[in-house]
């Protein structure tokens, strides 16, 4: 198979680096890619939401599959557009991607489908919106409809936050047009995590849990950003947990997604709130997390092109997807000021090292080549994801290597997996 994986991240180095070990994959491309990637496939220098472009290149190469990583592609129909011309693409329609481009919509879904996530409202009018805001007496979360880059969310701890939330949004206008409808909903508590699956329209196998950890800073604090590292799966939330995932929320958003006429193919992307018994749906994405992809990743021991290429024909069964009861961890290294303003440029040392630590692999996020020399060029610079029998294991060999890569500011979380080792030292003691 010659395969093209759309994206530039370390969520598209980790797809590579996986699709790279089947045995059926002859070539792949990446577009843009960046210099990590560019080891393990052809870059190539179109952009993710260039469509056109795409598909004329996926059709000269013979591409027999394309993977797309990130949501924007997906929200403009760039699964429409390679289908017309009978392109096999992994991810879903430019209709079911709404579950993410559209939080009306998939709020909308969820009530259909009578899947458990907070009360909401959905409003053009900022006035409305004010007048509920202020009639409604709990802690709500201001949610801008469309795609705002992640910062389009905002939990709000007074009625007065929520008020400036809906004005930056819906009259000034901070989102773009992503803002001018806005959810309102109530804010709920507990601990987040992240459910995946793999879908071809009716079937979804599970990929298993994910715990994301957003803050900058250690002990969750600090502003959020992309993703600081992640941890799969996690056994201490209970064995029952991803069971009652699937009877609860996947099995009828899939159901509701096929009877509204969208039926939904690609990764099926749960962000949930867990609290005692209930769980409740944050949002849904339609695309691998980043950096829960580069923890995954460590774990899946099946075809993966196989597997995305059955997903995308509507062919998926259990065989395709095999998990290694092992941990698989991902620590991001950023560049200081991130999320906020940072310098890029500097030069990146100690990779080869750190490359030789067993069971690791370093993914590149913001990375660019300035003549020979690898330097900066990113908030999130590199991810380095580990694998071990057991999740200290796994956490060892990462931060083994993250020491050895330097660079001018940078910054990590050593925290990643606390609230899995904590449960587990209670439970010890
Ligand atoms: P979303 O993009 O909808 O997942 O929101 C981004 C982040 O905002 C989530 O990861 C949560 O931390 C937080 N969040 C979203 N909705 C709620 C809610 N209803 N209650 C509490 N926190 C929320
Ligand atoms: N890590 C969060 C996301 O990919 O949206």
């Amino acid at each position: 198979m010659n395969i093209l994986v759309i994206g530039r991240g370390g969520r598209e180095h980790a797809l590579c680096w996986k699709l790279k070990q089947s045995s059926s994959v002859k070539r792949i491309f990446c577009a843009p890619g960046n210099p990590g990637i560019g080891r393990i496939a052809e870059s190539v220098s179109i952009e993710p939401t260039d469509i056109a472009a795409l598909r004329a290149f996926a059709m000269a190469k013979r591409v027999d599959l394309t993977v797309v990583g990130p949501e924007e592609p997906l929200a403009i129909g760039i699964v429409d557009e390679f289908e017309r011309y009978g392109l096999p693409i992994f991810g879903p329609s430019r209709a079911a991607a709404q579950l993410e481009s559209s939080k009306a919509f998939a709020k909308n879904i969820m009530r259909k489908a009578g899947v458990p996530t907070a009360d909401y409202a959905v409003f053009d009018d900022p006035d409305a919106a004010s007048r509920y805001a202020l009639a409604r007496n709990c802690p709500l979360v201001v949610k801008a409809d469309g795609l705002a880059l992640g910062k389009g969310v905002v939990v709000c701890e007074t009625a007065q936050q929520a008020l400036a939330a809906i004005d930056d949004a819906m009259r000034r206008g901070v989102f773009g047009d992503a803002g001018r409808r806005v959810v309102i909903e109530e804010r709920l508590f507990g601990e987040e995590v992240s459910y995946f699956a793999l879908v071809d329209g009716t079937r979804a196998i599970t990929l298993g849990l994910a715990q994301d950890h957003k803050p900058v800073f250690d002990g969750d604090r600090g502003p959020n950003t992309g993703g600081m590292g992640a941890y799969s799966p996690l056994p201490h939330l209970g064995d029952e947990l991803e069971e009652r995932i699937r009877r609860l929320i996947v099995e009828p958003t899939l159901a509701a997604m096929a009877t509204w006429g969208a039926p939904f193919r690609g990764v099926l992307y749960a962000g949930l709130m867990v609290n005692g018994p209930r769980i409740d749906v944050l949002e849904f994405n339609v695309r691998f997390g980043d950096p829960e992809c580069e923890a995954m990743m460590m774990r899946f021991s099946g075809d993966l092109a196989e597997a995305l290429l059955a997903a995308a024909q509507g062919k998926l069964s259990e065989q395709h997807v095999r998990l290694s009861p092992s941990f698989g961890v991902a620590v991001a290294l950023t560049s200081r000021g991130y999320p906020g303003n940072y310098e890029r440029g500097f030069p990146i040392r100690g990779l080869e090292r750190a490359q030789t630590v067993a069971d690791v692999e370093v993914f590149h996020a913001g990375t660019a080549l300035k003549g020979d020399t690898l330097v900066t060029n990113g908030g999130r610079v590199l991810i380095v994801s580990a694998r071990g029998d057991n999740l200290e294991a796994a956490l060892r060999r990462a931060y083994q290597a993250a020491e050895m890569i330097e660079f001018e500011g940078k910054h990590l979380r050593y925290d990643i997996g606390m609230r899995a080792l904590r449960k587990k030292s209670l439970e010890g003691n």
